[in-house]
């Protein structure tokens, strides 16, 4: 049922590159820039990389066009979406799913959010730029998370800038914002990368990320690497759905698929290209952990000329990343209560942003006061993170696979992509994923993690 009226009532992205710049700036986020490298530093560079680029291609691709399909037929978010294709049925639990891991993962996201606006303050305030060494700069990180007022207002500040940007709606809001921030992040990551490759032995750190080295890959390693390409495109949990339900009928579905998943990937490789030069530069190790940004990179801005100028811009983008990304996610909440249950949306984003907050507050504290606070060895942090990142995505992806391609019909789908006579040259390729290959990987994944 696609209502053109309703489509207009709701809200719809101006232009085409604003929809790309938007749904990019969903994608790219604290998954690209802090977990990706880190990721790749633990997993053995290179190949970890070849593997990633792989699973992208042959999984992330064809979700990301499935979901921008059933939202763009649709135009409702992921419960009303399921519930009008296929009504009454089991299916439309995959749009509930959805709206709860967008609540969970917010709630998570930005307390990591918030410290990079922390660590944009401390930048300008040259708090962190007089670190001797990656130890001393891992101290103050450390103290710094376990701050309760420190850490809990600066995810508070995260959530407000999510809530001023949301609450303007689809094109004054979300779009405009990304067509400023999502350039100016490319042309700061460039800087970035002249800056980081031209340092004394930062070729070391090029031959580590591209290099690839089989020797370090196993089964694991394709798991881990799969799972990062699902959270970094910000697929399954009907994220993409949303967005391309703001899409007009003129777009190609096919052709925005691709720019997405190429600017998204662009940009962790990217990234890297930033890292790891002035990682080995600094003769630091790889491995580091989730700490690599926060703790490492200080200490290598110190030692380069203007680092603390570099600094304030590398934070800046940090955040910058992670503002567009926390916004997609509030979205997906907030489109179920202004569609579904017929709330406006400042109603819906202030007391839907107020609960997510609240709840997040305990995953703020789980640096702190609540760090010894573990069941199962693991933080209320690490459970929501744990819960929505392993389990509720990879079972989302799943899902929504099977559903398009055997339950409401690559058929179906294949006339939503090629309307308008919109040019779909893949459409083969996309159906035999789709059906087949996608559902299988992903299935995989979830098993390693019961298993
Ligand atoms: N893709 C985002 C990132 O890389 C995270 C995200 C996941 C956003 C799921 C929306 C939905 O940080």
């Amino acid at each position: 049922m696609v209502r053109s009226n309703h489509k207009n009532s709701r809200g719809l992205w101006n232009t085409r590159l604003g929809f790309i710049l938007a749904a990019s700036g969903s994608a790219v986020g604290l998954g690209n820039i802090w977990k990706f490298p880190y990721i790749v530093g633990q997993n053995g560079g290179g190949a970890f990389v070849l593997i990633y680029i792989l699973c992208t291609i042959a999984i992330g691709l064809p979700i990301m066009l499935a979901e921008f399909t059933i939202g763009r037929k649709t135009s409702l978010n992921p419960v009303g979406a399921f519930q009008s294709l296929k009504s009454g049925t089991h299916w439309v639990k995959i749009g509930y799913m959805g709206v709860l891991a967008g609540f969970f993962i917010l709630s998570f996201y930005a307390v990591v959010g918030g410290w990079t606006l922390a660590y944009v303050v401390k930048a300008f305030t040259h708090t962190i730029s007089n670190f001797s060494s990656p130890k001393e700069a891992g101290q103050f990180f450390g103290s710094f998370i376990s701050n309760t007022w420190e850490v809990l207002v600066y995810q508070a500040l995260f959530m407000g800038i999510c809530v001023g940007i949301v609450l303007r709606g689809i094109q004054g809001g979300i779009e405009r914002a990304c067509k400023i921030l999502m350039p100016t992040l490319v042309i700061i990551l460039i800087l970035l990368m002249f800056r980081a490759l031209t340092l004394p032995g930062a070729m070391a750190g090029v031959e580590f990320y591209l290099k690839p080295d089989f020797s370090k890959v196993g089964p694991q390693t394709i798991l881990i690497a799969l799972g990062q390409a699902f959270f970094s495109l910000s697929l399954g949990m009907g994220c993409m759905l949303t967005y391309g339900s703001y899409l007009p009928e003129r777009e190609n579905l096919a052709s925005a698929t691709v720019y997405v998943v190429i600017f998204d990937t662009m940009i962790a490789l990217l990234v890297g290209m930033v890292i790891f030069p002035a990682v080995f530069a600094m003769g630091l190790q790889p491995t580091e952990g989730p700490s690599l940004v926060f703790s490492v990179l200080p200490t290598v801005f110190v030692s380069i000329p203007f680092g603390n100028l570099v600094s304030i811009i590398f934070f800046a983008l940090l955040a910058i990343a992670a503002i567009t990304s926390g916004i997609s996610l509030l979205e997906v909440v907030v489109a179920y209560f202004i569609d579904q249950r017929k709330w406006s949306r400042k109603k819906a984003v202030l007391i839907t942003s107020t609960i997510i907050f609240s709840f997040g507050v305990p995953s703020g504290l789980s640096f702190g006061v609540l760090s010894d606070v573990k069941v199962f060895d693991m933080t209320f942090f690490d459970h929501v993170d744990n819960f929505a990142s392993n389990y509720l995505l990879p079972l989302g992806g799943m899902l929504t696979a099977i559903f398009v391609g055997w339950i409401w019909g690559t058929k179906s789908a294949e006339e939503e992509i090629e309307k308008n006579e919109a040019k779909f040259r893949w459409r083969n390729t996309w159906g035999f994923l789709i059906r087949y290959i996608t559902p299988i990987a992903v299935f995989l994944v979830f098993c390693a993690k019961f298993f």
